[in-house]
């Protein structure tokens, strides 16, 4: 059964309350911390949330980031959200008892109370086939991509190597997990291959430092 995260008083402030994402429903507050980091590094980016802007989400969970995103960086009507999700859960959940029925209702509750559907289009498909669908329909590219889907190594490489291919240039990309300690296998964790990433990409990407344990860059060309 979903919590009201409400309940849960840890780190949640009265900004929080503001964008009324205290009124979402949440298992999980993986994103609550970085409701207080993100705005800032979004003001250094020169992210102005009242113009139209784009944003791709992969991986969503019940949508606290989504719901984020919608509230604090997307405000023009003519901004527009993709959200790629298999709503299946990752490697990760196999065994935590998660039930991801219940997520995938509990995201789509939460996005429709952003009262902003309008604007989002979800994907429940692999972030690689999904990926690949955005690029066939040559769609617009995005201002900013969210990595936060699959932690395999090997589905995180293909998830930065084909969303770069959708980031505009300029864009923000910004990748969950980069310091993560879940797995022992490091190639159970995204480190590895976000480091492959900004390697073999490195005249294209610019560091954008964070101060937690996410990974960012901006497209350069
Ligand atoms: C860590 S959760 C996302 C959390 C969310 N961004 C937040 O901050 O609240 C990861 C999500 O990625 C999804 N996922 C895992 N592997 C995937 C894949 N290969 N393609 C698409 N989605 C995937 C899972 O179903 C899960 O909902």
């Amino acid at each position: 059964m979903a919590k009201h995260l409400a309940k849960r008083e840890t780190k949640v402030t009265a900004d929080h309350r503001a964008d009324n994402i205290l009124r979402m429903e949440f298992t999980r507050d993986w994103f609550v911390e970085y409701m207080e980091i993100w705005p800032e590094v979004f003001r250094r980016h020169g992210w102005d949330a009242e113009e139209p802007k784009s944003i791709l989400e992969i991986g969503c969970f019940e949508g606290l980031s989504t719901c984020w995103m919608l509230n604090n960086l997307l405000k023009h009507s003519g901004s527009r959200m993709v959200c790629i999700d298999t709503f299946e859960g990752g490697r990760e959940h196999a065994h935590d008892g998660t039930n991801m029925t219940s997520v995938r209702e509990t995201f789509f509750r939460n996005v429709e109370k952003t009262g902003r559907t309008d604007i989002v289009r979800v994907l429940e498909e692999r972030s690689d086939t999904g990926l690949l669908r955005l690029l066939q329909e040559n769609q617009e590219a995005f201002d900013f991509i969210y990595v936060d889907g699959s932690h395999l190594s090997t589905d995180v490489l293909v998830d930065l190597v084909l969303g770069f291919r959708l980031l505009s240039v300029g864009g923000l990309c910004m990748c969950d997990d980069y310091l993560w300690k879940g797995q022992s296998d490091p190639r159970h964790s995204p480190k590895m291959a976000i480091d492959a990433f900004t390697s073999i990409f490195s005249e294209q990407v610019q560091f954008v430092p964070v101060i937690n344990t996410q990974f960012a860059f901006k497209r350069l060309r």
